[in-house]
């Protein structure tokens, strides 16, 4: 994904950090930085840095970093090339084409526009005579004609080839018909075939309005045709996990938060009777980045999964992973339906209101569920249940919530509050320690503090790894320094990743580039942050000589490793030698 690097500085240059940055953080100056909360994790002081001079963010909490084309990403979710298109269109500016770019942008714009001819022939298609049945059975099952046209609901005929044909006849090619997942390839004779068939069909979009894929139910229970619900497969512009069912109408609700469910059905009847924060998720449970999504349109979550055993255990899952995210929880426990949907049709939308309304945090909640595992009765149980409450009210941060939940649960158990404070201070006492024994641990063991945070990146050779990134540091601060070390090679670096931007970094300075995070290539985003943390922690003054010290230091660990590898390489040959019965 290459944009000429000339075009990234110019790119960059136009697109200050802070402005961009500004754009969706309240930014306060302090020294060379600008501080503000950062908005990728939950957080109440502000250690989300930006560095103007630097061109880079860097957070201090969750160790998120980068450029401004970074930050672009990760804020929008975005490819590193719509980042790049994204912030071109800020500055004015217009995006040379880059043939590998190209092409896959317009393979994505080509299949969002064929998905949604699909879902244009899916809408006709319950109109249609054929879809007197699935008109009905969606019209059975309480949506109105509004829901009906407000989601794009349709019908995938039952006929093996009806869309493949009609797509065909529109352009599209066989193989964006089986890039989209939309068709099936017969294992018989090749043919495609219609992945969707005899099922209503639910559209699901994202939330730029693209047609990204469908869930289709099929509408007689217990039917042989397959599963209840058919997904489409992952494909070049559907991700499962990136997406939740019914965020783009969501959005826009003005009820100050949104709503988590298990079903398309639930998350639509909610719609339908004035819940219109409802999402759902596609048929997998949640994960870090339906979080993530969610965390960008509010900051509080009610959770409604099902009533039953799997549908509290996915809430239990559920909750720190929302926790994680920043976002305030309350769980809405069903009772007297399976699920929304359910109770919704039975009892209609005010009594609803009043469910939602009761609803609890999730520390209730999960005193509740603590609760409903053990009998108040046995005296066994009793202390079990206390103990394990305890342990749950001690994690709270807060010494006045700790308190008011102490109280309820001594309430319930039938016992005194003091005893039950107590016995959480005791609880308490023993986690901090717990905790405590662990950072000791930590901070007793340098090596591996010094290791990056992140689990995916590794330094074999510590010693020479911190001689690299102080390089790194003080060169991305002052790139002339790089004329000062002229001896230093990339492939001294011990760290691969580390020897890899010092390589690009050196390569833009000879071709008269700006030495900055904003033009290096081929990084993670895991790999982006942990540069952007070098070059932020990066503060004093630059050192020539301690420059000097350093790439010194790098060029002797290379010399006694390769040393090193070649005594080994000699080892392995006599070895062979010897095993071979050779005599020299
Ligand atoms: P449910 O079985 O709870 O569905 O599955 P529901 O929404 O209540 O559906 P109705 O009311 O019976 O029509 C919850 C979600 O799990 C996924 C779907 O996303 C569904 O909305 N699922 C379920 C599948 O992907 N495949 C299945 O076979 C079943
Ligand atoms: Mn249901």
């Amino acid at each position: 994904m290459a944009f000429p690097p000339g075009f990234i500085d110019e790119l960059t240059a136009r697109n200050p950090i802070e402005d961009v940055v500004g754009e969706y953080v309240r930014l306060k100056r302090s020294g060379s930085n600008l501080f503000g909360l950062c908005p990728f994790h939950g957080e109440k002081t502000a250690s989300f840095s930006v560095s103007p001079e630097k061109g880079i963010y860097y957070c201090f909490g969750c160790h998120k970093g980068g450029s401004v084309i970074n930050f672009q990403m990760e804020i929008e979710g975005m490819s590193y090339p719509d980042a790049v298109r994204a912030l071109a269109k800020r500055a004015g500016m217009k995006v040379p084409e880059d043939e590998q770019y190209q092409s896959r942008y317009r393979q994505q714009e080509r299949l969002w526009a064929l998905h949604k001819e699909a879902a244009r022939f899916f809408y006709d298609q319950l109109y249609a005579p054929a879809g007197k049945d699935a008109l009905n059975y969606a019209l059975g099952r309480g949506m109105t004609k509004g829901t009906l046209i407000r989601f794009g609901i349709g019908y995938a005929p039952d006929s093996w080839s009806d869309l493949t044909d009609t797509l065909r006849r529109k352009g599209y090619s066989d193989q964006e018909l089986r890039d989209s997942g939309l068709v099936t390839v017969s294992r018989k004779n090749g043919n495609l075939l219609d992945r969707f068939r005899d099922r209503l069909m639910f559209p699901i979009i994202d939330v730029r309005g693209n047609v990204i894929g469908f869930g289709g139910r099929i509408m007689r229970d217990g039917d042989k045709s397959g599963a209840k619900y058919l997904n489409s497969p992952e494909t070049l512009i559907f991700n499962k996990r990136k997406n939740l069912f019914a965020l783009n109408l969501a959005k826009k609700s003005k009820l100050g938060y949104l709503i988590l469910v298990e079903g398309y059905m639930d998350a639509i009847a909610l719609h339908q009777y004035g819940f219109d924060c409802a999402v759902a998720s596609l048929g997998t449970a949640l994960t870090e980045d339906g979080a993530a999504l969610l965390a960008k349109y509010t900051d509080q979550v009610v959770l409604i999964y099902d009533g039953d055993t799997a549908g509290q255990n996915a809430t239990q899952r559920a909750i720190p992973i929302l926790e994680r995210a920043g976002l305030q929880v309350k769980v809405l426990q069903m009772r007297d339906a399976k699920d929304p949907d359910e109770f919704l049709k039975k009892f209609g939308a005010d009594r609803f209101k009043l469910l939602l309304e009761e609803s609890s945090n999730r520390v209730e909640y999960q005193l509740n569920a603590i609760a409903r595992k053990y009998s108040l009765k046995d005296d066994d149980q009793k202390v079990k249940f206390l103990q394990e409450s305890a342990e749950l009210v001690s994690t709270l941060s807060s010494a006045v919530q700790r308190e008011v939940y102490s109280g309820r649960v001594a309430e319930a158990a039938g016992i005194s509050g003091e005893a039950m404070r107590m016995e959480v201070d005791r609880a308490r006492k023993r986690r901090l320690a717990r905790e405590k024994k662990q950072q000791e641990k930590i901070d007793l063991a340098p090596a591996r503090a010094l290791q990056p945070k992140s689990r995916s990146i590794r330094y074999d050779n510590l010693k020479s790894a911190m001689a690299e990134e102080q390089v790194l540091g003080q060169v991305l601060k002052e790139p002339a320094l790089l004329d000062q070390i002229p001896q230093l090679q990339p492939e001294m670096f011990s760290s691969e990743l580390l020897g890899k931007v010092f390589r690009q970094l050196s390569q833009r300075h000879r071709q008269g580039f700006e030495v900055s995070l904003g033009g290096l290539e081929d990084l993670t985003p895991e790999e982006m942050s942990h540069i952007a943390g070098i070059a932020q922690r990066q503060t004093g003054p630059v050192n020539e000589n301690a420059l000097r010290d350093c790439a010194e230091t790098i060029c002797q660990e290379h010399i006694s490793a390769v040393a090193k590898s070649e005594d080994d390489l000699m080892a392995v040959r006599e070895s062979l030698q010897k095993r071979k019965g050779y005599r020299q």
